[in-house]
């Protein structure tokens, strides 16, 4: 039997809205991506996953659907969208939507209609209660952006629940409605040749019907009081029932279309992960560069997810984090250690999933205050710094106005200098990071497909880590100084120039990594 097409496969994020700007109004839109996806085929990439392109009054840049059957007019329609995925499907590109179930934009029909009236046939559509006698809101909740997760509907006088942003009301899945009216759209994408989903908070759907406020507890270690980590308002049973449904409806298509589910908690995962469900979930690796916590943290996930066809699906950055090159370190050395990252998960069993610009060793850019827009800025007041800094749109062209991203101001602001990483010069470059990327996804092309899904740690000093994969020993030198470990086989790649083996030995400059294949011994 051969393996499904996205086993061990290399997926993109594309940022919509800040990957390529085809009507230069500073904002990317759908035939700015088709333009460019000879370019994510270059690079090497299996598989995009383009973030929600539907109408919305982008109070959170897209993750508040006003409707999920159209596009958004500001990136272009549905002409444009069938015509993405025939240029996708022509280079053997697949194409994954971003399906948004958890909430709507308080500006989508059915939450208008809410609001109309209590005894509107919407309102229970989503999740309205009353406040507690005192006059606040009807539980502790808190919103993942700051604030209690309720707001009053001043008409009613009742309020209504939103795990996100105000202008993000929570569906009540518990209404059976809800469900159907997603099946609805889960075939509608499918039937325009979607190649599946990533499922934006994936656990999330139902919440715990009693509205039970979070139980406050003492912290054994700061002795601060705090919300019961234990009490769960999410992660509800109910929600596998939808996964099996929305599997059944993923199977009557050909070829298989995938679900990939926003879920990080590695110890949900494996509830999800499963044939009748969902195929992935993200094994995000943002812990300091240190050999001892990275090995943890691959190990959890790994071990979270094991078993017969299903594996992690590693990544270093996405929309939401703080970019890799940043958190490692910045500048020179954040872009060596991303480098070494690279091959550390590359040589993994597993999928990948990169995130645009990461190939150009982008770093987290400081958004002036007054040109921000992420609402998790806006609504902590500043005091969480928001995601901006990693949606700065993609640089294309060096010496061009805006980077060649678009003639008009992007709607984020590039910082000057942004143009150094266009795709242009990276592309002239051998020893750019697009230069190395291209090559990794290559070299690892040829290699993945062979191998076995387990991988076997070898004795390291302090600071390396090793493991092998069957013929292939990859090595990673965390430390800010180079070491010598003995080592056979022949380097086949390598995120530094001076990595070298020689007599049974591998030199690892520091902060770089390496990929040995035994098989190529005489
Ligand atoms: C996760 C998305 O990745 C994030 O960008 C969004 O703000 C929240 N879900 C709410 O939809």
């Amino acid at each position: 039997m051969t393996s499904p097409w996205w086993r061990g496969a290399v997926f993109y994020e594309v940022y919509v809205r800040s990957f390529a700007d085809s009507n230069d109004d500073g904002v990317g839109d759908l035939p700015g991506i088709t333009s460019r996806l000879d370019y994510l085929k270059r690079l090497g990439v299996d598989a995009v996953w383009l973030t929600p392109f539907y109408p919305s009054p982008q109070k959170d840049h897209g993750y508040d659907v006003a409707d999920y059957y159209d596009v958004n007019p500001e990136y272009g329609t549905l002409a444009d969208f069938d015509q993405l995925i025939a240029s996708a499907h022509e280079l053997r590109l697949k194409v994954l939507c971003d399906l948004v179930p958890n909430h709507t934009s308080n500006q989508h029909p059915w939450f208008q209609a809410a609001l109309s009236s209590p005894d509107d046939p919407h309102r229970d559509f989503y999740h309205f209660a009353d406040g507690k006698p005192d006059g606040s809101p009807p539980n502790n909740w808190r919103s993942a952006f700051g604030g209690p997760a309720w707001t009053r509907d001043e008409r009613s006088g009742q309020w209504y629940l939103h795990l996100f942003a105000t202008e993000q009301p929570d569906l009540n899945w518990w209404n059976p409605e809800v469900p159907a009216e997603f099946e609805r759209i889960v075939r509608f994408w499918l039937d325009r040749g979607a190649d599946g989903y990533r499922i934006d908070v994936a656990s999330a759907l139902f919440k715990r019907r009693d509205l039970a406020d979070v139980p406050m507890v003492k912290d054994p270690l700061s002795g601060m009081v705090r919300p019961d980590p234990a009490f769960l308002i999410i992660d509800q049973p109910q929600v596998h029932e939808v996964y099996r449904r929305w599997r059944q409806i993923l199977n009557e298509f050909q070829p298989q279309r995938v679900l990939v589910g926003e879920i990080f908690d590695a110890n949900r995962q494996s509830r999800y992960i499963l044939p009748d469900q969902l195929n992935m979930a993200f094994a995000l690796i943002s812990v300091p560069w240190d050999a001892h916590v990275w090995r943890h943290s691959i190990d959890t996930d790994m071990h979270a997810l094991r078993g017969p066809g299903v594996a992690p699906s590693w990544t270093l950055s996405n929309h939401d984090v703080v970019r890799h090159v940043t958190r490692l370190g910045g500048g020179f050395k954040g872009r060596e250690r991303a480098r070494a990252a690279l091959l550390l998960l590359l040589g993994l069993p597993g999928q990948v999933f990169l995130y645009q610009g990461e190939e150009l060793g982008l770093e987290e850019v400081d958004v002036p205050p007054e040109a921000r827009q992420d609402p998790l800025y806006i609504h902590t007041q500043g005091h969480h710094a928001g995601r901006d800094g990693c949606r700065v749109p993609m640089p294309w062209k060096r010496g061009e106005p805006n980077a060649g991203f678009s003639l008009a101001a992007p709607w984020l602001p590039m910082p000057p200098g942004w143009d150094q990483f266009a795709v242009t010069a990276e592309e002239a470059s051998a020893t750019s990071m697009l230069s190395f990327y291209k090559r990794a996804l290559a070299v690892r092309r040829r290699f993945s497909p062979w191998l076995p899904p387990s991988i076997a740690w070898r004795p390291a000093p302090q600071g390396v880590l090793t493991y092998q994969r069957e013929r292939l020993t990859v090595a990673c030198n965390f430390l800010s100084h180079p070491v010598s470990i003995p080592a056979c086989g022949r380097l086949v790649l390598a995120s530094a120039p001076l990595a070298t083996v020689r007599d049974g030995r591998l030199t690892l400059p520091a902060n770089s990594a390496a990929w040995l294949d035994s098989a190529a011994v005489p």
